[in-house]
């Protein structure tokens, strides 16, 4: 597995812990997710961590696979699946971009706070484009920290070669919008959840391959 996952698995337990920052910002990013969902709806949850989305939309849907590259998040979201008895979801380790996933497979592809952290972020949205349904949906909700000041550069980069944080990409809503756009996307919504850094896209697959 990838050294990525390392920095991950260290804190998989905590985060586990960590009640979410922002419960009315939370709850807008679901609202307008399950607007693109329904009970015929198989989808796919990218960077799915401890598993707290998959856990709450799996009742609503068909399948839910949901990937992560930490095999310690994995273990832990299955263990809460297990004892919550929901048994329409698979949990996969997997990074992002995913050579296993199959071309024209799902409905929607989510993935929550993750975006910034993928080292290769046009494999990764060619790859989402690949394993969705023509007309499928690619919903996605990212801090974007170029947005605020450029001062998080100089913090993070020192943390980064400490080992302290994990590869952060500094993105701009346009550097989101632009690279969905660009792997064969049309974006159809999107939001601030919660304002200022924190943008939600929708966006369809527009060519049938
Ligand atoms: C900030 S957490 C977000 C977890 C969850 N989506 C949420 O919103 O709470 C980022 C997650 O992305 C995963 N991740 C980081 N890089 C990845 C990659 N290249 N492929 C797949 N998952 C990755 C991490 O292991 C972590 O669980």
């Amino acid at each position: 597995m990838k050294p990525e996952s390392k920095f991950w698995d260290k804190i998989a337990d905590k985060y586990a812990k960590s009640p979410i920052k922002n419960m009315d910002a939370y709850e807008q990013t679901m609202s307008r997710t399950r607007a693109y969902l329904n009970k015929e709806s198989r989808v796919l949850e990218v960077g799915c961590g401890t598993g707290s989305t998959a856990l709450l939309l799996a009742p609503e849907l068909e399948h839910l696979t949901a990937t992560d590259i930490s095999g310690r998040m994995i273990e832990i979201a299955q263990g809460k699946a297990t004892d919550q008895a929901i048994d329409n979801i698979t949990f996969k380790q997997a990074p992002m971009p995913d050579p296993s996933l199959e071309a024209k497979t799902y409905d929607a592809v989510l993935t929550y706070n993750t975006l910034h952290l993928l080292t290769d972020l046009p494999g990764a949205l060619r790859c989402v484009q690949k394993t969705l349904k023509p007309g499928g949906v690619f919903i996605s909700k990212t801090p974007c920290l170029k947005e605020q000041t450029s001062l998080w550069a100089i913090p993070l980069v020192l943390a980064r070669l400490l080992r302290l944080a994990p590869y952060v990409n500094l993105l701009k809503f346009a550097d989101v919008d632009r690279a969905i756009a660009s792997a064969g996307f049309e974006i159809v919504e999107t939001g601030l959840y919660p304002a200022p850094l924190n943008h939600f896209v929708v966006a369809r697959k527009i060519s049938s391959d």
